[in-house]
């Protein structure tokens, strides 16, 4: 049986010219029809580039022909309806927009799950923030929203006369999530295109303010949260969070990969769960030592700093509390403020 998923799911085969990321993932395919072995495609590209064109609609044809049960094809690829012949060509992140306000964006990504990502973005976000700079903090974590908790956010965004959503806040930081659009522990399966909107509301329809830098906090790996993101607003920078033996195992390559395809300048590493300090004062390298500085240093990106394994870490978070906000002073929070205000020195 042909059927439209059938037929996306072929598609997928087809790559955007240039790019390693398929032509249903980047939105192109806007309408799909099946009947008695005739299949019919619309796509909708947002360049005018002919070349590229040509090469979507002639991969296409070839995929759907070689499903079973096809006997004819139409792929029908529009391009925008006034394409000056001089124009460059467009990439597909040239929808992205840059949003009124906010000065840069910064996200907060690693290849896996698991290393810190979150307990990192809430720390460098309300450490920024005692630095003195307006920060605004967005979780993008479909699968596992966890920044409401770890800094302490019970109350959703209210409603402004404007129809906006106002972020909460704490700790002087503002605040958006997933977790404030989903209900409860409700498992929510979000397919491409509701990532997507969802992604693009938390730009169009919050009212950030004036910030001086929003920290995005991104699910693990490089999938379709990652992907919307980066179409949907110019990314000042990432930031790599790996823990030491994960960063020997290269998962880190994949996500300075990801940045890189998409012209995001790597901010830098942050090495987290670096060792144990025993109450003895014994140091215990719990996952090795260093990989994050030596990974660094081969893919030449910057090394923002180590984090070590605290329990008053993993304590803040649970609490709502950040250990830069609780202990500034402590060895956690310095661990935090160091990496901030490196972070700082390079985004000024
Ligand atoms: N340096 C640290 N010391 C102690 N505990 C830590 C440290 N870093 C993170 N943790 C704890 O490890 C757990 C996982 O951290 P976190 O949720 O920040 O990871 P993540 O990379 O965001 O995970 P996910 O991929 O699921 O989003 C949390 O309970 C957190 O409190
Ligand atoms: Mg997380």
């Amino acid at each position: 049986m042909l059927t439209e998923d059938n037929i996306k799911n072929a598609l997928k085969a087809v790559k955007y010219p240039g790019y390693s990321r398929d032509i249903v993932s980047f939105g192109l395919v806007k309408q799909v029809a099946a009947k008695d072995g005739a299949v019919s495609v619309v796509m909708q590209l947002t360049t005018g580039h002919a070349e590229v064109a040509k090469q979507i609609k002639s991969e296409s044809e070839r995929v759907l022909r070689a499903l079973p049960g096809v006997s004819r094809v139409q792929v029908e690829v529009n391009q925008p309806s006034a394409p000056s012949p001089a124009a460059a060509p467009q990439s597909p992140w040239a929808q992205q927009q840059k949003v009124p306000g906010i000065r840069r964006i910064v996200a907060v990504a690693s290849g896996k799950g698991g290393v810190g990502k979150s307990t990192v973005s809430a720390n460098l976000a309300c450490g920024l923030q005692q630095l003195g700079a307006k920060v605004g903090l967005l979780d993008c974590d479909i699968y596992g929203p966890s920044i409401p908790l770890m800094m302490g956010v019970h109350e959703r965004p209210t409603i402004s006369a404007e129809e906006k959503m106002v972020p909460p806040s704490n700790h002087g930081v503002k605040l958006m999530s997933m977790g404030f659009l989903v209900e409860g522990d409700q498992p929510v399966i979000w397919r491409g295109p509701m990532i997507m909107k969802t992604i693009q509301q938390f730009f169009s329809a919050v009212e950030w303010g004036d910030l001086d830098l929003l920290l995005v906090d991104l699910p693990p790996g490089t999938g379709d949260a990652q992907l919307s993101l980066c179409q949907t607003v110019p990314l000042d920078g990432g930031v790599i969070v790996t823990t030491p033996q994960e960063a020997s195992l290269g998962v880190v390559r994949k996500g300075i990969a990801m940045f890189r395809k998409v012209n995001v300048p790597i901010l830098g590493l942050v090495e987290n769960m670096s060792y144990f300090t025993t109450p003895a004062g014994e140091r215990v390298e719990i996952f090795g030592h260093g990989g994050g500085q030596a990974e660094a240093a081969r893919q030449e990106v910057a090394f923002l700093g180590e984090v070590p394994l605290f329990t008053e870490i993993r304590e803040g978070g649970d609490r709502g509390v950040p250990v830069v906000v609780s202990a500034p002073d402590q060895p956690a929070g310095q661990a935090f403020l160091k990496i901030a205000e490196t972070l700082r020195r390079q985004l000024a």
